[in-house]
């Protein structure tokens, strides 16, 4: 599946930008960063194909490799970048548990952030992630918990206001930088779709 185009544009366009009009929104940080990041999205995409989430096994494994992954973020990140970030790191631990997992994460090498523009591009990635996840949500067998993956703990109320602010916080901080800071959100993004591939070849047990 061609993830780009399976979400219509107006489930994740910005409030507000209507007035700016559909030319001004493709130019601005944001699609910039979707167009560069585009490969390292598929390749992320790919690297997750193997797990089944219609099955437990499957579905835990998942899980268990973005918790691996977002354990390996959070020092770096917390505190830092977008100040609104908040870490859905609790609601994918409940859903764990609610699987009967309470393994901790295998400790990954946390992605080296150095710059705000780093962290800024991981909470991109992060963010962006939840589109994903409303659709792999529906993949997940009845009765198991989709916290997680639909973004809040209310079952079917899909919530989309952070990547919203998020995207409109980012414009805003790219037009104050400049294109340097936005080549630094960049790497931080590429970095942190790396470590979500490396998650995937962990908890998946193959060699992708
Ligand atoms: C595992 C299967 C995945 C599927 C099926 C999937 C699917 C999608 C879809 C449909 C979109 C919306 C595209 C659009 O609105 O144009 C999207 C966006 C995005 N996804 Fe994924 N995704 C997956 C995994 C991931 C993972 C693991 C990450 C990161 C850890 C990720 C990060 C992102 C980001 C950053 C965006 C936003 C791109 C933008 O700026 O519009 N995705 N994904």
């Amino acid at each position: 599946m061609n993830a780009h185009h399976a979400i219509p544009e107006s489930s994740t366009a910005m409030p507000g930008a209507a007035g700016g009009g559909v030319r001004a929104r493709r130019n601005g940080a944001r699609f910039h960063l979707r167009d560069v990041t585009r490969g390292e999205h598929d390749d992320t995409e790919a690297a997750f194909a193997p797990f089944d989430l219609s099955k437990p096994a499957g579905y835990r494994a998942f899980l268990q490799a973005h918790n691996g992954a977002l354990a390996a973020l959070e020092g770096p990140i917390e505190g830092r970048g977008w100040p609104e970030y908040a870490s859905r790191r609790g609601l994918l631990e409940a859903d764990l548990a609610d699987l009967g997992d309470a393994e901790r994460p295998s400790a990954m090498e946390p992605p080296a952030l150095s710059g705000d523009a780093h962290v800024w591009g991981a909470q991109y990635v992060l963010e962006g992630s939840r589109l994903g996840g409303q659709i792999l949500a529906r993949q997940v067998a009845k009765g198991s918990p989709t916290r997680y993956l639909s973004g809040n703990d209310e079952a079917g109320t899909d919530d989309m206001r952070p990547w919203q602010e998020f995207c409109a916080a980012l414009e805003d901080e790219a037009r104050r930088h400049g294109p340097q800071w936005l080549a630094d959100v960049e790497d931080g993004a590429r970095a942190t779709f790396r470590l979500f591939r490396e998650a995937a070849k962990i908890f998946s047990g193959t060699t992708i």
